[in-house]
């Protein structure tokens, strides 16, 4: 036997808007779970941590006792990640503080990632994408970027200097360790 709508009680114009709030909720519902992976795509640059890197040997301490001005160094990381092991190379620079101390520095640029070259004319380094100049030290002198070059950590073992190689959140004036 079918129910005659008129006849249950409730009036077919409710019953309607019932529905349909309830399909908008539906709906609703749905839009935001296909959405949270988007989001999670869209932010995972500025979320993404990494495991952590081991210390990567960067040369003979001894080679650096007389250093005048920066030199540039090409070390290997092996970075895990989840399943994955790659090993990479990044380019840093072996330079001396205001108190003659070894300091490695990072080549990727504190505002957008460019690599920063020295430039031994300028006794600076200068960056080719939005031209931030940096004292030999890694100290930020003028351009936009927020602050100097990022220093990394460092331990000597058996003579060797090694590094513990670091990416750093960029466009922000405080350094800020991502992975
Ligand atoms: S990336 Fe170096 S100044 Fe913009």
């Amino acid at each position: 036997m079918t129910e005659n709508p008129a006849s249950s009680g409730v009036p077919l114009e409710s019953r309607r808007s019932f529905l349909g709030a309830l399909l908008a909720l539906g709906s609703v519902f749905v839009a935001t779970l296909l959405s949270i992976p988007l989001v999670r795509f869209a932010l995972f640059p500025l979320l993404r941590r990494t495991t952590e890197l081991k210390s990567s040997p960067v040369g003979e301490l001894s080679q650096f006792s007389s250093l005048t001005a920066p030199v540039m160094r090409t070390i290997q990381i092996e970075q895990v990640d989840g399943w994955r092991k790659a090993i990479s190379e990044k380019a840093v620079y072996v330079t001396k503080d205001s108190q003659g101390q070894l300091r490695v520095l990072t080549s990727i640029c504190s505002h957008l990632g460019c690599t920063v070259p020295w430039n031994k004319d300028k006794n600076q380094f200068v960056c080719p994408c939005h031209g931030a100049t940096f004292a030999a030290d890694g100290t930020r002198i003028s351009g936009p970027s927020l602050r100097g070059m990022d220093s990394l950590e460092t331990s000597v073992q058996d003579g060797q200097l090694l590094v513990r190689f670091q990416y750093f959140r960029q466009l922000v004036s405080d350094k800020e360790v991502i992975g």
